[in-house]
């Protein structure tokens, strides 16, 4: 079924081939057919508007992505003047492009100190994959060929390639893919409400920090190439670390002689405050994953920044480091990242999230943990999880067969404003331009969705 430009299909007609033909990510396709799937038509500033004219806030950006929000003209002008001039050429055979050399200096500048060697990819998958035979490489010039396990945490996600799917520490993504692979291990991540069992949030962070010299221990520290993890857990539930919990696994890598890599695909580009999660936690890693705020998704671009440690040596390798992609550093999606960091610049939203705004969305989000069914409200920058729970004194979830985190986001939809659900945690990653009446409009839908779901599941 095709359709042509004059005659612009109808939604049914859409939803008719969506239906028949296009496999969606992470779905349960027969779910899918039965109910059909939304389409989304249009958006502007922090709202996303369906073929039904329904007005939706977009509490999640995206996918974590649209940092600056959507309809910026600066960025289709970018990837038309762009398009127009050269619309594609590689950087394989020692030539370049200005949009990908000039990206590459400018987030030398923007990164932590001495994180100045960029390679390009186009998701957050393919960089993680890239990162992962990158260290592999590094140890084999280093000349230790043995140190090449990860270690990674249970619920956290750095993508669906093979090796980033390895390092993701979800279940349901490894059984029916026969995965992981050989030499990647998870330990427990540092979910206090999940896991603290009535320690205080400090001496729990410790202990979570402590499973990673353990595992270390377990496996010799001599064959551990690098630990490998989010600066707050996004997809596996918005797990905000305690305080103590970054400076004991910086101490504990520095000590074994393990890399340090922070996949910053959701917190880099202002997420939780600064530019870099790592900044706000204090963590000095050897490389750096980004991906969505880069372009704020208006085009597909991601890269690795490698620190000196790891970056001088790959650099100074005598062979042809012999990795790279068709569209390593795509002009278009390179001009456009560059045009969107000068946005994020000129408009501050590198800290908006520290600003009067961001402590706003905070405290405000905070009186959801009044509601019967939320058990704790997290925040950190513009990040927020509010976890559902039978029971608030146990701390106890709803059995999964409710779908309690599931009723709530398809009511939070239908109400107008975008939750993701992860189990029974509502998550909230608002684009970074959100203002403060979008704030109160959050909380209200938000809370309207929380009763709703009481009712429609007839919760006590
Ligand atoms: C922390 C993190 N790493 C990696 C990825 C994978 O990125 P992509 O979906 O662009 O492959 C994601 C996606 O959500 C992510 O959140």
């Amino acid at each position: 079924m095709t359709s042509s430009k004059e005659t612009p299909p109808s939604a049914d007609t859409i939803r008719a081939m969506d239906d028949r033909h296009h496999l969606h990510p992470f779905t349960v396709f027969r779910e899918l057919s039965d109910k059909g799937a939304r389409v989304i038509e249009r958006a502007e500033g922090c709202y996303i508007y369906d073929t039904d004219g329904k007005r939706i806030l977009d509490g999640m950006a995206g996918l974590w992505c649209v940092n600056v929000g959507y309809g910026r003209e600066r960025l289709a002008r970018a990837a038309y003047e762009q398009m127009q001039k050269l619309p594609y050429y590689n950087t394989f055979f020692q030539t370049t492009t200005a949009p990908a050399a000039e990206l590459a200096g400018k987030l030398a500048e923007i990164l932590p100190d001495g994180m100045d060697r960029i390679i390009f990819n186009n998701s957050g998958s393919e960089t993680n994959d890239t990162i992962i035979k990158t260290v592999w490489y590094y140890w084999n010039l280093m000349g230790k060929p043995e140190k090449k396990h990860f270690i990674s945490r249970t619920l956290g996600y750095h993508g669906v390639g093979l090796g980033s799917a390895s390092l993701t520490g979800m279940k349901f993504m490894h059984t029916p893919f026969d995965l992981p692979l050989e030499r990647f291990h998870h330990i427990g991540n540092p979910y206090w409400f999940a896991s603290g069992e009535g320690r205080d949030p400090g001496e729990f962070g410790l202990i979570a920090a402590r499973w990673l010299e353990a595992k270390i221990k377990e496996i010799g520290a001599d064959r551990v190439a690098a630990f490998y993890a989010e600066p707050i857990q996004g997809a596996g539930g918005v797990i905000i670390p305690p305080e103590t919990y970054w400076s004991e696994i910086q101490r504990i890598c520095r000590k074994h002689d393990i890399l340090l890599v922070a996949d910053e695909v959701i917190c880099g580009f202002g997420r939780t405050g600064n530019w870099w999660g790592c900044e706000t936690y204090d963590i000095q890693p050897d490389i750096i994953a980004m991906a969505k705020g880069l372009s704020s998704g208006y085009l597909p671009i991601s890269a690795a920044a490698l620190g000196r440690r790891v970056g001088d040596v790959i650099w100074a390798g005598e062979s042809e480091y012999a990795h790279g992609v068709t569209y390593s550093g795509h002009p278009a999606a390179a001009a456009v990242a560059l045009e969107n960091i000068r946005i994020i610049e000129e408009e501050g939203l590198y800290s908006a999230a520290a600003g009067p705004v961001g402590t706003y969305f905070r405290e405000q989000i905070a009186t959801l943990a009044d509601h019967p069914l939320v058990g704790e409200v997290r925040t950190q920058g513009f990040l927020a999880a509010i976890e559902l729970v039978e029971d608030k004194a146990t701390r106890r979830p709803y059995p999964n067969d409710r779908k309690v985190g599931y009723t709530c986001r398809e009511l939070s939809i239908d109400g107008g404003l975008v939750m993701r659900a992860v189990r029974d945690a509502m998550i909230l990653s608002p684009p970074l331009i959100i203002e403060r009446h979008h704030v109160d409009e959050i909380v209200e839908k938000a809370r309207q969705a929380l009763d709703g779901t009481v009712e429609k599941l007839k919760l006590p």
